[in-house]
């Protein structure tokens, strides 16, 4: 087998591509480990994406990270999909064992290994979750909730997306219509929010917190705002809060890890870098 390049060359691809915040993640990891190698953007339009596996095969590089529109069409170019990207339906993470390359999704990881650090115990007293959302994000979380032994009332604008979920998860989610909010509150140990609501340019999710367990942990994984609406609404009725940006730095690390041989740990100064940016 050839030896890995000393020099491992990583990308993010997607269209548009220029919004991304991975090359300032990978870049601080590679600086402040003193590495060599490279982490870079790359457009890449939906009609080049297979001449873009083709060259990510012959030249050489380390991988790749995968954003929209291109997180479940890639897929079908890969030698091995993990099983959690199978259940999520999207790769977010390629790299490659020799010949052959492998996509994970590393979104449920950062997920938990967010809420693990921001709040500990998080998942330790009773199991009741209600996830706000029936996308992309909502199959992550629900993989990762489920791998934690969570049962699931899952609520969505459109109830038959939340019901495919249901169907694709099995029986520990249920979906509600968001009429019946309210009424999931009551019980709720976490609440996780993973709709594009609240998020800057969109409108504010729309969600009375009064019958809200008082011990609820509420999770928002939009990032920008650091501290949405939801989030402001909830510390001031005294809930613990946490906010997504941890999801994006520990969903980077596994990836990292594969391409440039060392596992980064998120650090204050990380965390800094990328408030300021988003500010
Ligand atoms: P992602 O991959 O980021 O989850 P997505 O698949 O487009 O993105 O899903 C966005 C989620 O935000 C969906 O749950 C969507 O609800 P619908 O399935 O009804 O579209 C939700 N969402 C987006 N805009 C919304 C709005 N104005 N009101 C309510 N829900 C909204």
């Amino acid at each position: 087998m050839p030896s890995p390049p000393a020099r491992p060359r990583a990308f993010v691809i997607g269209h548009p591509i220029a919004q991304s915040r991975s090359p300032l993640l990978h870049g601080y990891w590679l600086q402040t480990l003193g590495l060599a190698g490279s982490y870079e953007r790359q457009d890449v339009a939906p009609e080049k994406l297979a001449a873009f596996i083709v060259a990510l095969r012959q030249d050489g590089w380390a991988g790749c990270n995968v954003t929209v529109p291109h997180k479940q069409a890639v897929m079908a170019f890969l030698d091995e999909v993990s099983p959690a990207a199978r259940a999520i339906g999207a790769v977010n993470t390629i790299w490659r064992d020799g010949e052959r390359l492998l996509g994970d999704n590393t979104d449920s990881f950062g997920f938990l290994a967010n809420l693990d650090e921001r709040a500990p115990g998080w998942d330790e007293a009773s199991k009741q979750a209600v996830v706000l959302g029936a996308g992309g994000a909502a199959r992550a979380v629900l993989f990762a909730l489920l791998s934690r032994g969570f049962t699931i009332a899952l609520t969505n604008r459109t109830f038959e997306r939340a019901q495919e979920l249901e169907i694709a998860f099995g029986s520990k989610v249920k979906a509600y219509d968001a009429t019946q909010v309210p009424g999931l509150l009551s019980s709720c140990d976490v609440l996780v929010n993973t709709t594009a609501l609240g998020m800057v340019g969109k409108p504010n999710l729309s969600v009375d917190l009064t019958p809200l367990k008082p011990s609820a942990l509420v999770h928002d994984i939009v990032y920008v705002p650091l501290r949405t609406e939801l989030l402001i609404q909830a510390e001031a009725r005294g809930h613990r809060t946490v906010d997504g940006l941890g999801m994006l730095i520990h969903q980077a690390i596994p990836g990292f890890e594969r391409w440039f041989g060392v596992r980064p740990l998120p650090d204050a100064t990380l965390r800094a870098r990328l408030e300021a940016d988003i500010l």
